[in-house]
């Protein structure tokens, strides 16, 4: 047990890639155990997910807080006082401050729904849509100050088909999502990743 990676994941969601991490890990590939699960909003499906595989979860209600540093300087707290190694932010719907982003650098992944650096931010996959792109996918990616601009770990790419709605992308996409999340989280677990700037590389 004692090298396997420590991660805190953040949702605010279904929870469908915490899952694909939970279930990643059950079966062997993924070296990691989720010490703690944080959801800033009490009716995500995610918590269920969590909470059947018997996985600790804390809620912070967005509201409970005077501002964005308390939010955050409290979810410092519980990812440290549970010695997470890595803060994954699976479907996280907020924008971290300043202070967090020191407290974790470098150890703070996200997946976003788009091939960054198009269609960042929010609904990545109807931006794409209505942008009239002919690919699209997912990217898991280090998070930096900006928003969705940190270094690119992994990207994949799906077909956008002329009769696809914002639903039939997302589903496309996310099967990629659960793909790839996982395997970026297992490099990261592996030490095999070399950071130079924002430039990547998987050594073998
Ligand atoms: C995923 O598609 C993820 O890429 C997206 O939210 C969804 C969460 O699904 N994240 C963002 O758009 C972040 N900007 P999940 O709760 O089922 O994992």
């Amino acid at each position: 047990m004692a090298d396997l990676l420590k991660l805190g994941v953040l949702i605010s969601g279904n929870g469908s890639n915490l899952q694909s991490i939970i279930d990643n890990i059950e079966k062997g590939f993924l070296k990691a155990i989720i010490k703690i699960v944080i959801s800033n909003n009490p009716n995500a499906y995610g918590i269920t997910r969590a909470t059947k595989h018997g996985i600790p979860v804390v809620i912070l209600k967005n509201g409970d807080f005077k501002n964005k540093e308390d939010f955050d300087s409290e979810l410092i707290k519980i990812l440290k006082n549970n010695s997470v190694d890595l803060v994954i932010l699976a479907g996280f719907m907020r924008i971290l401050t300043s202070p967090f982003l020191k407290a974790f650098s470098q150890k703070i992944m996200n997946i976003h729904p788009a091939l960054l650096p198009s269609f960042p931010g929010i609904h990545g996959q109807k931006q794409a849509l209505e942008y009239g792109v002919k690919i699209s996918g997912c990217t898991v990616h280090f998070v930096d100050e900006g928003v969705d601009t940190g270094p690119i770990i992994i990207q994949s790419a799906v077909q956008v088909f002329d009769d696809d709605t914002e639903e039939t992308l997302s589903a496309r996409i996310l099967k990629e999502e659960h793909r790839i999340y996982p395997q970026a989280i297992q490099f990261y677990a592996e030490g095999k990743m070399e950071i130079k700037g924002r430039k990547i590389r998987i050594k073998n």
